[in-house]
């Protein structure tokens, strides 16, 4: 069982970004927080959650550092005896608002893994996106979780933006290997309708190439890929517990559940969600959409598809996969050799 919390408040909107989040909305931050511990409480009840049955937790966003550290402590209070004793326990931050008294304050309370945005450490670059921080900033929020004594860190990066070159990459990742990190998430930039860039769709390159030489440079870093976007000298096993199909609970607005086979989906509106922090829209799925599903977490990850899960035609697709050495069948499971490639061979697989 995996655990993720959503703080949907930011400092400002990146111009890339659809995630849930408000900005200049600070003022209800307390309200929210109250909001989210009776959800955590609810959730907990209903789904009758065991001591020590969370593997993982991960705070998301929006922005987790924008929430001053007091205001985590009754969910941690609440959470603790759920907490598996090994558990993975991340925050996302901002390196603007990670500072070292919120990174050590959150360290007190158990997390042990930082997730820093950090996108770039090209200020040009940062600005045109519209990050709140500098690449100065990001070096020194990093630099300061591993003084606290964080040992699992990770940043983002962003790539395929107007001016992105191989060399400029290149050097994003010369000062990422630099810092003490043992994970990379490297993200294609995506065009998501409601924002900034969905008015300039032309930012984005399309050179499909980028995304295989910064592959190629992490690898031969000591980094492995282990998904589509991300790659790690230790994994994240929450990022893991998602592509290995584990269940989830899903609390704040804009969070998704995953339980027995149905999604649950709090509000995602601040205020419906601060008035009624219970309710949640749910959504039976059927085998269909799980083996769909199953089959896409499958070959975008290293977790890969059990062959007996899949019909007797999709199987047959699937060793001709395996004749072309695109997938590999290693005892009943097919692993995909080649991630970039995984929504095609989805879709090949599935017939279409
Ligand atoms: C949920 S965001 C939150 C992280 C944190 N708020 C931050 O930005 O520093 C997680 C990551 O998703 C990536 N991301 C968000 N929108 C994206 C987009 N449209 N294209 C590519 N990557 C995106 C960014 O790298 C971002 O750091
Ligand atoms: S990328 Fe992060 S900081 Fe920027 S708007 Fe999205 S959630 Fe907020």
């Amino acid at each position: 069982m995996l655990c993720y919390i959503h703080i949907p408040f930011c400092d400002s909107k990146c111009h890339y970004c659809s995630f849930n989040s408000y900005i200049n909305m600070h003022d209800r931050i307390e309200a929210y927080m109250i909001s989210l511990h009776k959800n955590l409480l609810n959730e907990i009840e209903k789904n009758h959650i065991k001591y020590g049955a969370i593997e993982t937790l991960f705070i998301g966003g929006g922005t987790p550092s924008v929430v001053a550290p007091h205001l985590f402590v009754p969910i941690f209070e609440t959470l603790s005896p759920y907490l598996a004793k090994n558990a993975e326990i991340t925050s996302e931050a901002n390196p603007n608002s990670a500072s070292k008294e919120w990174l050590s304050s959150l360290y007190a309370l158990g997390v042990n893994r930082i997730s820093f945005g950090v996108q770039s450490f090209n200020n040009k670059k940062l600005k045109r996106l519209n990050r709140a921080h500098s690449a100065n900033e990001a070096i020194k929020a990093i630099e300061s979780a591993a003084k606290i004594g964080y040992t699992n860190l990770s940043l983002d990066i962003i790539y395929d933006l107007e001016g992105d070159t191989k060399e400029s990459l290149q050097k994003d990742l010369e000062q990422a290997f630099a810092l003490p990190i043992n994970h990379l998430s490297c993200y294609e930039l995506t065009i998501e309708k409601a924002t900034q860039f969905y008015k300039e769709p032309s930012v984005k390159q399309n050179r499909e190439e980028l995304g295989y030489f910064l592959r190629d440079f992490i690898v031969s870093s000591g980094f492995e890929q282990y998904e589509v976007s991300n790659y790690g000298k230790i994994k994240s096993r929450h990022n893991l517990g998602y592509w290995q199909y584990k269940e989830y609970l899903g609390i704040g607005a804009g969070a998704v559940g995953f339980i027995n086979k149905s999604r649950y989906y709090p509000h995602s509106n601040l205020e419906h969600y601060i008035q009624n922090p219970t309710y949640q829209r749910r959504e039976q799925l059927s085998q269909e959409e799980i083996l769909t599903e199953k089959i896409f977490l499958g070959l975008r990850s290293i977790v890969g598809i059990n062959k007996s899960i899949l019909p007797k035609a999709m199987q047959e697709r699937a060793d001709l996969l395996c004749k072309e050495k695109k997938l590999k069948l290693i005892n009943n499971r097919y692993y995909n050799q080649e991630f970039f490639l995984s929504d095609a061979l989805a879709l090949f697989i599935m017939g279409y």
